[in-house]
Parts: C-alpha cells; sequence; structure tokens
C-alpha cells in the first residue's frame, strides 16, 4: 500500500518498491510449496473451560487464553493475524493498518485507515516524554532500559488512574520553556539540557477523535503505539549526542521513525523495509513479553505498566535481545571461510547460536522467510553488507544441516533481521528497541482483548522445600561452613 508523499517516485524507485513486494511473494510461494498449512485442532478450536492441557516447564504447552488476534501455527511455520497470513500483510499492507487490524478486529475502510493513520502521526509528538528522558542519563542506560523508562514516563498524566483525588494536585514539573529542573536544594553539576523541538504543520488536538476511541485504555494504546516509536528513536538521538525530532507529516510511522532516528528523510525503500519488519514483529501469539504485558494488565494495573513490563521481557537474550548477539556473532565470525571452524567450536562449547530455534516453531519461521532474501536483495546492492549476509547465509547452511533434522532448529525473526537494519546504518545496540516499537501494537492488542473478561493471572507452583522446619534464634544457629 502506498504511503502519503509529497513528491512522485521515480522509476528506480518505484522498481525497488516492486522488488521488495516480488520478494515476499516468492517467500510465501517457497513457505506454501515446503510447508501444508493446516491449523492445528487443539489450538484452533472452540474452548470450553477449563481446557486440560500438559505443562512443561516454563509452562510450555500451558493454554492460558482465547485469543482472536494471532495464531502461530509452529508445527507447520505459519503466522496469521486477525485470519490474514504474515506473507499477505508484508506483500500489501502497512504498518499502522496492521496496527488497525490487530486493535479493532478487522481492516479499516479508506476513511478510517486516513483518521488513524493522521491520530498515530499526532500521538508521535511527545516532546513532553522526550524532555523527561534527556533529564536522565539515557547516554549510559542501555537503550531498552531507557525506552522502558520512556514507555513509563509516558504514563505521566495521560491516564485516567493518575486523577484519583488522592494524588496530590499535578504541577508542570520541568519547566519546559527554560531548561532547568526545579530543585529544593540547589543541583550540583548537573548537565544543562537544550531542548530543540520544531514544530510541524500539525495541529496537537486535546484528544484524539471521539469515533475511534472506545475507552480511556484504547487511547492510551494509540498513545504508546506511536509515542513508543518517538521514544526508541529519540533513546537512539539522545546516544548519538544529538537532540530529538519531531515527526514530519509526510512520513508513515515506519519512516518517520527512521528520520527521528537518523535525521535523514529515508529512502523510500527504507521506508518500505522498516514497514515489512514493523509487520512482521507486530504480534506473535502468547510470547514471554506478551505474556507480561498481559499478568500485569490482568491485575488491572495500566495500559502503561504493562506495555513497559513487555518491554522488559523483550530485553533479555533469549527474546527480543537475540537480533542484536547475531550480528555480534556474525561480525565475530568476520567472514563466510570462517563459519565452519566457527560453528564446530561452539557445537564444542555446547553454545546456542543466536537467531537459531523456538519454544513453538518446529519448522523455518515465516518471518526469517521474509527477512533472508530481503537482506539478501539489500546485500546485492550494497558491498559493505555482503560479507555479513554472506556469512550468515553460510551459518544458517550449517546449523540448518547439523540441526534441523535432528532438534527442529530453523532461523528465527531475529537472524536476518540485523542484517536489515546494518543496511539502514542503525547502531546494533537499538536493534531490540525497533522490536518493541512493532510489538507494542500486539501487547495493546492483547491486553485489550484479555481486559474484555479479564480474570487475574495467577499459576502455582509445585512446592519442592522442606516442610515443619522450627525457627531457631540468631544467636543459637550454627554458621555456615567458610563464613
Ligand atoms: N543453537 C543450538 N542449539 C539450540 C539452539 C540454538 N540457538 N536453540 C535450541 N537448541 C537446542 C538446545 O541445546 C536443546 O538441545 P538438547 O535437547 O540436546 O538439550 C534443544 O535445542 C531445545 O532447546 P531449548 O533451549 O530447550 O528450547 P526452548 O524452547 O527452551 O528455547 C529458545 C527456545 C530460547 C529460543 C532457544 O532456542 C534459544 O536460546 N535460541 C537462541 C536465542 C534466540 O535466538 N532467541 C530468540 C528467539 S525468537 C524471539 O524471541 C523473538
Amino acid at each position: 500500500m502506498e504511503q502519503t508523499r509529497t513528491r512522485k517516485l521515480t522509476e528506480k524507485e518505484r522498481a525497488e518498491l516492486d522488488r521488495v513486494t516480488e520478494v515476499i511473494l516468492q517467500a510465501k510461494e517457497k513457505a506454501y510449496r515446503e510447508t501444508d498449512s493446516e491449523p492445528e485442532p487443539e489450538l484452533t478450536s472452540a474452548v470450553d473451560w477449563p481446557v486440560q492441557c500438559t505443562v512443561g516447564p516454563g509452562l510450555e504447552g500451558a493454554i492460558a487464553a482465547e485469543t482472536k488476534i494471532g495464531y502461530v501455527n509452529g508445527t507447520k511455520g505459519s503466522l496469521i493475524y486477525r485470519g490474514y497470513d504474515i506473507f499477505d500483510l508484508c506483500a500489501h499492507s502497512t504498518f499502522e493498518e496492521t496496527s488497525y487490524l490487530l486493535l479493532h478486529g478487522r481492516l479499516p475502510s479508506t476513511a478510517e485507515l486516513t483518521q488513524f493513520t493522521a491520530l498515530l502521526k499526532r500521538k508521535m509528538l511527545i516532546p513532553r516524554t522526550h524532555r523527561l528522558l534527556m533529564t536522565f542519563p539515557v547516554e549510559e542506560m542501555l537503550p531498552m532500559a531507557a525506552l522502558r523508562l520512556g514507555t513509563n514516563l509516558m504514563r505521566q498524566k495521560q491516564t485516567f488512574r493518575d486523577q484519583d483525588t488522592f494524588l496530590a494536585e499535578a504541577k508542570d514539573h520541568i519547566a519546559t520553556d527554560d531548561d532547568s529542573i526545579p530543585m529544593e536544594t540547589p543541583p550540583k553539576g548537573e548537565k544543562r539540557s537544550v531542548f530543540e523541538f520544531i514544530r510541524h504543520i500539525f495541529s496537537r488536538p486535546e484528544t484524539a477523535p471521539s469515533d475511534l476511541i472506545s475507552s480511556e485504555e484504547m487511547e492510551s494504546c494509540y498513545n504508546l503505539i506511536g509515542g513508543v516509536a518517538s521514544v526508541a528513536a529519540g533513546i537512539g538521538r539522545i546516544r548519538q549526542g544529538r537532540m530529538p525530532l519531531e515527526p514530519l507529516p509526510d512520513l508513515s510511522l515506519a519512516g518517520n521513525y527512521l528520520y527521528m532516528l537518523t535525521g535523514r528523510r529515508p529512502t523510500p525503500l527504507e521506508e518500505r523495509v522498516m514497514d515489512v519488519c514493523l509487520i512482521l514483529h507486530a504480534d506473535h501469539g502468547m510470547n514471554a513479553s506478551t505474556f507480561a504485558a498481559m499478568v500485569v494488565a490482568s491485575t488491572l494495573s495500566d495500559v502503561y505498566f504493562a506495555i513497559g513490563s513487555g518491554i522488559a521481557a523483550l530485553s533479555g537474550p533469549l527474546h527480543g535481545g537475540a537480533n542484536v548477539e547475531v550480528v555480534q556473532v556474525l561480525e565475530e565470525i568476520g567472514s563466510p571461510k570462517n563459519v565452519t571452524e566457527w560453528y564446530k567450536r561452539a557445537i564444542k562449547e555446547h553454545r546456542k547460536v543466536p537467531g537459531f530455534g523456538h519454544r513453538v516453531y518446529k519448522a523455518y519461521d515465516p518471518r526469517a522467510r521474509v527477512l533472508g532474501p530481503l537482506s539478501a536483495m539489500l546485500a546485492e546492492a550494497d558491498d559493505n553488507l555482503k560479507p555479513l549476509y554472506e556469512t550468515a547465509s553460510k551459518l544458517e547452511g550449517e546449523v540448518v544441516a547439523a540441526l534441523s533434522e535432528k532438534k527442529k532448529i530453523f532461523p528465527n525473526v531475529d537472524f536476518y533481521s540485523g542484517i536489515v537494519y546494518r543496511s539502514m546504518g542503525i547502531d546494533p545496540h537499538l536493534y531490540t528497541t525497533i522490536f518493541a516499537v512493532s510489538r507494542v501494537a500486539g501487547w495493546c492488542a492483547r491486553v485489550m482483548e484479555y481486559l474484555e473478561h479479564n480474570r487475574i493471572f495467577r499459576p502455582r507452583a509445585i512446592y519442592t522445600g522442606t516442610l515443619n522446619e522450627q525457627y531457631v534464634p540468631i544467636d543459637q544457629r550454627s554458621q555456615p561452613k567458610g563464613s
């Protein structure tokens, strides 16, 4: 789908965009040829609670909720959002439209999409959160830690829960017009922050259009989908010692994320590729971060805290943090000719190869089916990217040959995403924040869906400790050895 643009595309740009769609449709064809996408009846039929299931460690196999949002068929390797195949959404949709689909349960009309896109664009204007963020040492924090902080700051004065009467009267704590932070005692050694926010042509309405808002929580979701992109980009800027930027009116959310990060208008190809990446990462069943967000929401905490928890869970190297490690490993390997030796050593050291394996997929991850050929296409046109892609491709061959039959290990979404982001010159430390910019749509949709029939999550643990210990006063206890 065409994004709003102020100028016509050149022939070369049009051809590049067509090539992206072709690559995605070829990936779809290959997936359909190689896999049989029948749904698993036990995971797609009507639910009659309580559900019988066999639960393994890490809640493997546990059924925690019903959903109409998305379905991962792990044995066949397919991914569906609201009934639509991920390949079709990547080929024909946009991140904005996909977010609407996830949140509202159906594809929008032209008028609804125009309104929703404009609304998200307004939600990207969050200078207050940026300004608050800039008073923290963001450049010394891990980007995901800063993003979580920024998400929780975004909550400030934006949720109805903060309007409870027991809360002290909210004041403008940060004097945003001058660059000082009022304190009771004079601050020592503070760094002065200079805020440079450019106002673009949007007006900033008090509230979003009422027909898109079904609840205060839904408005929080719109704030989050627009806001996380701006905060993530702002964190990238601050880490480069630069000032955050506000979005441009004619770019999509993906394009604006890139613009606000780099300070340079992305090319149509970059904007489209980033859009595909955001669509691919938007939702993925009851993964660890989605579950974390849902658990927090189920206590009737609020959406900002829930999404902050999703960000925290996503930051780990076993989840969204893997794409950072992939690029580090590919750089450590250095060249395709070193792959065999590196992989032999990794096997000997029982080292897991980042970007491979998945709790649910026991087949090729459909997201990697898109990102692999996309990174090949980008590497074709970029000599600096070629060695990285060729190393990845050789490593994939070796790992798949060794582990696909025996352990059903294939590349996952994280294996090629870093190469795609590298083609846009993005710092590897920011890769997981891009994952969050996209996944916030799925987190919000799942949280909103769960809240419709909320029941607090409260599993139990099997106690394997001792029983009936006698309490001994501290001065009568024997000292542990070595103390
Ligand atoms: N490289 C080599 N072997 C692997 C890998 C890997 N990346 N992943 C799993 N295996 C092996 C394990 O060693 C284990 O072998 P064993 O049965 O002989 O002991 C077997 O496959 C099963 O692995 P588990 O770790 O038990 O699988 P689990 O479902 O618990 O973990 C996980 C899934 C965490 C994704 C795992 O595959 C992994 O650590 N991968 C690397 C990190 C990564 O890429 N994470 C991103 C996942 S996608 C996402 O979250 C967005």
